[in-house]
């Protein structure tokens, strides 16, 4: 059973958890990235942006959203009115996953699997628990589904303030309920849409009920 749990600190606050989180081996990713991309932003951030994984970019960088799905993301949000620099931006996996490519350099992302992500949870509830955000932003359906669970879908659960979800099983685990999760698409679907102005402006809709509801 892959799990992360064991890597945890048993305290401490986010220095902590990033320190113990470059020696996780919870899972296999750790062995052919570069390094844990731990959250990184404001320890007492409002809004909390949770993405899939680490990019290639992230990867070499060792810091969350650092690319080119960064880039866009920091334009969606400036054009929402949501600080930057009041957030908290972070993966719901925190190794990033490829297929190396066969020329070349770049390295080709790979969605990571169920029990990937379920193995990596814990670090995300550590995060959610200690930074305590109003609002958590789940960015695309990796994101959505290990926030809300495997029902979750983008399409449908879109742009709207879902109440956080307090699951007896999870509260005595520790996990966190309490505020508000706001999904919307991922950045990097957004790089790869065939209407790209269209997705763009979908997403700052979608943050601006994240304003909305900061406000
Ligand atoms: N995509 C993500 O989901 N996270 C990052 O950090 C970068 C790209
Ligand atoms: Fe640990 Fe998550 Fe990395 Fe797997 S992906 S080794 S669970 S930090």
């Amino acid at each position: 059973q892959y799990d992360a749990t064991p890597f945890l600190p048993q305290r401490g606050g986010l220095a902590a958890h990033r320190r113990s989180a470059a020696d996780c081996r919870g899972c296999p990713l750790f062995q052919d990235a570069t390094q844990t991309v731990f959250g990184a932003g404001s320890p007492s951030a409002r809004v909390m942006l949770v993405g899939e994984q680490p990019g290639d970019q992230e990867d070499r960088q060792g810091e969350p959203f650092v690319g080119p799905a960064g880039g866009l993301l920091r334009k969606a949000l400036q054009d929402a009115a949501i600080d930057v620099d009041q957030a908290y931006v972070t993966n719901a996996v925190k190794h990033f996953k490829f297929t190396p490519a066969s020329r070349g350099k770049r390295r080709i992302h790979k969605a990571p699997s169920l029990r990937e992500m379920t193995a990596c949870r814990p670090w995300l509830h550590a995060e959610l628990r200690l930074v305590d955000p109003e609002v958590v932003v789940a960015l695309g359906a990796t994101a959505g589904k290990a926030l809300l669970g495997p029902s979750f879908r983008v399409t449908k659960d879109r742009g709207t303030l879902i109440p956080f979800p307090q699951k007896e099983e999870n509260a005595e685990k520790g996990e966190r309920g309490g505020g508000f999760v706001v999904a919307t698409l991922h950045p990097s679907a957004i790089l790869r849409s065939d209407d790209r102005e269209a997705a763009f402006a979908g997403l700052v809709s979608d943050l601006r009920v994240v304003a909305g509801a900061l406000s």
